[in-house]
């Protein structure tokens, strides 16, 4: 039977989407990207050999399902190029395989400098985004002056959009923030030349997945970032600026919301969180320090360190409401393998009263306090495990309280960043 899948961040991203994506593009025939940019960073290990991709999907690299890029992921062209020279050059044929839509709007590097400044102008109160323009490219994508691939096809329209865009970003850039102007022509000189290397992998994504289920091929949807940095509802103001729940795999690739038949929540034993904002289960101590440690939590992205707490069943709730969730994957289960004691936040007290869904809005959430469960912690080593009967007692008893907080079964343990350490409960394409 085929199956449409979506695969999401049910954090603040870097759950471990990339391993598990690329792990069940076996059984896919095409997978999309649908929302965001390059600053996603998806990590994949494969016999011990690390790729990192930005905004190719992950399937890129197993060399068989189709690659597709839909409507909602915001594309810099010399990115993109950059991932398809990188894998060729390791014998990945990519492009045969890869199709990127019209309509995804462009990222200039006058987007990165107005990202930059901006996040400079707000000093202390700075969003910590990656620096990407990934925010400045989507604003102009709304207010409907952006560029689009599409607009490549017509050298001489999109020249002439190029300066009127880039007049009104030197425009903010120079008077607004005092920084300095980006060069159009020298901006038009990097992408036409990079633009002809592209045009040919540009198309109709959603008429190729509308294909596909017509054919009855599998599809699977690969959400970047992660549900908390939705810019609807996530800790606004401390967001993305691209919605990523499941929906958005239905507006970002051109496809009715009713052909995806799964969403699988990928969720990390613990929590992270790159960039500023409240983390109620933060831990600012020696504990958190461990965990970044033991999980290596260094951004994929910009390397910088992902601040580290507990597990957030107040904040995975909201996750499973707005996404729909059909089942999870826990990710990192080998990185508490040490702790003596683990503990789960199962509500937030907040102006005295429990509550059991995150509040909307970064201040309100700033003001929660974590309500945690104790249990002990498993200390035996479950990296690399395949067999669920395999795991400590603990283990089970953790994953099984998370599972019942949460209401959702979870179908996939993942044990270690290679490709096959995993526990493969139930298998979201049978
Ligand atoms: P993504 O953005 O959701 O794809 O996640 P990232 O790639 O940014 O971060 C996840 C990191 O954890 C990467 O370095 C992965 O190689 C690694 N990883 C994924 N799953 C596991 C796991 O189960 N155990 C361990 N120890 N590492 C994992
Ligand atoms: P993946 O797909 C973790 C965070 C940034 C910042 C906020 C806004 O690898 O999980 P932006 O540059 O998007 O305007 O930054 O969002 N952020 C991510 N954090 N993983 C990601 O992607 C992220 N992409 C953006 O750190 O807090
Ligand atoms: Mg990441």
């Amino acid at each position: 039977m085929p199956k449409n899948v979506v695969v999401l961040g049910t954090q603040w991203g870097d759950e471990g989407k990339g391993k598990i994506v690329d792990l069940l593009s076996e059984h896919a025939d095409a997978v999309v990207r649908f929302q965001g940019g390059h600053n996603a960073g998806h990590t994949l290990v494969i016999d011990g050999e690390k790729t990192v991709l930005h905004l190719l999907p992950a399937a890129a690299v197993r060399g068989v399902a189709e690659c597709l890029i839909g409507n909602g992921v915001v594309v810099n062209i010399q990115q993109l190029l950059k991932e398809i020279t990188q894998l060729e050059e390791r014998g990945i044929l990519v492009r045969e395989r890869l199709l990127v839509s019209y309509a995804c709007p462009l990222v200039l590097p006058s987007h990165a400098a107005l990202d930059v400044a901006r996040e400079q102008a707000r000093a202390g109160d700075a969003i910590g985004t990656t620096h990407r323009g990934i925010g400045p490219a989507y604003e102009d994508k709304v207010a409907r002056r952006g560029l689009r691939l599409g607009d490549l096809l017509r050298p001489e329209y999109f020249a002439q959009r190029l300066a009127s865009v880039m007049d009104y970003h030197n425009y903010l850039l120079q008077n607004l923030f005092h920084a300095e102007a980006v060069d159009p022509q020298l901006t038009l000189d990097q992408i036409l030349p990079a633009a002809e290397r592209i045009t040919n992998l540009l198309g109709d994504v959603s008429a190729k997945i509308w294909q596909l289920c017509e054919q009855q091929k599998s599809v699977m949807f690969e959400g970047a970032q992660g549900m908390l940095l939705d810019i609807d509802h996530g800790t606004y103001p401390y967001v993305t600026s691209s919605n990523t729940t499941a929906a958005a795999a239905a507006t970002g690739s051109g496809i009715g919301p009713l052909a995806l038949d799964y969403v699988l929540g990928i969720t990390k034993a613990y929590a992270t969180r790159v960039g500023a904002g409240p983390f109620p289960t933060e831990l600012s101590d020696a504990l958190g320090a461990q965990l970044r440690t033991q999980g290596n939590e260094f951004g994929a992205t910009t390397n910088r360190a992902r601040r580290c707490g507990w597990f957030d069943a107040v904040a995975l709730r909201r996750s499973r409401q707005v996404c729909g969730l059909s089942a999870l994957c826990v990710t990192k289960l080998d990185v508490m393998d040490e702790l003596a004691q683990v503990k789960i936040c199962t509500a937030y007290r907040h102006h005295g009263k429990s509550i059991h869904l995150p509040p909307y809005g970064a201040e309100a959430l700033a003001e929660c306090e974590p309500i945690y469960q104790t249990m002990d912690g498993w200390q035996q080593a479950t990296r690399g495990l395949r067999q669920y009967h395999q795991l400590p007692q603990n283990a089970k008893a953790y994953l099984a309280r998370i599972s019942e907080l949460s209401g959702l079964p979870i179908d996939i343990i993942s044990t270690g960043a290679e490709r096959n350490d995993t526990i493969m409960v139930q298998h979201p394409f049978a």
